[in-house]
């Protein structure tokens, strides 16, 4: 199972605001949708709460220490950890995983993931929430896809993890 990490990053490196993604771009959303669609999404407890509802058609691998009943009908599920979430992820009939946020989980997951995919929005904004580091010794800027309103970068890992 390849694990990928996806996130929209402002120029000035913000991802967040008050829990919420401090814009409205309908282009990415979709973009979001078709790549994470039939796969697995993992991501913290307030971005969970940020979107208010288990995510259709994706299995939701909610990191928390609270840890809360889950939820099989919607293919919600809690866990202690990320390890825990991506053990459990490697015995699911999904070809991948992807690390959605926010910037709690991309800072403890970015070195255990096998691509990133980092939508650049053409705007700095205000926020009080950051995209990690993509230190260049790591990591390989492969390819640019150009949107109308964004382009996604894809990076590879150059050197293999621990
Ligand atoms: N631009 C984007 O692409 C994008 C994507 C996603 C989110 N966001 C934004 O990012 C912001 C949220 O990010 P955030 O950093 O505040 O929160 P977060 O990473 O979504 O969630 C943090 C929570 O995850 C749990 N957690 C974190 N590390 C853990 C660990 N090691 N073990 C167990 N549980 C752990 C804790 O939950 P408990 O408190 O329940 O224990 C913690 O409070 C929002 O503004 C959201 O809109 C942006």
């Amino acid at each position: 199972m390849k694990k990928i990490l996806i996130s929209a990053v402002s120029q000035n490196n913000i991802i967040g605001r008050n829990n919420k993604i401090p814009w409205n771009n309908k282009e990415e959303l979709k973009y979001f949708k078709e790549t994470t669609l039939n796969h697995a999404v993992l991501m913290g407890r307030k971005t969970y709460d940020s979107i208010g509802k288990p995510l259709p058609k994706r299995i939701n691998l909610i990191i928390s220490r609270d840890i809360k009943t889950n939820d099989k009908l919607n293919n919600l599920f809690y866990f202690e950890s990320i390890n825990e979430a991506l053990k459990y992820a490697e015995n699911l009939e999904v070809e991948k995983t992807f690390i959605i946020g926010g910037s709690e989980i991309y800072s403890q997951s970015i070195c255990k993931v096998d691509e990133l995919l980092i939508s650049r929005m053409p705007f700095e904004i205000a926020g009080d929430k950051y995209f990690p580091d993509i230190k260049s010794e790591i990591w390989k800027l492969r390819d640019v896809q150009e949107f109308n309103s964004f382009k996604v970068e894809s990076y590879f890992r150059r050197i293999v993890k621990d």
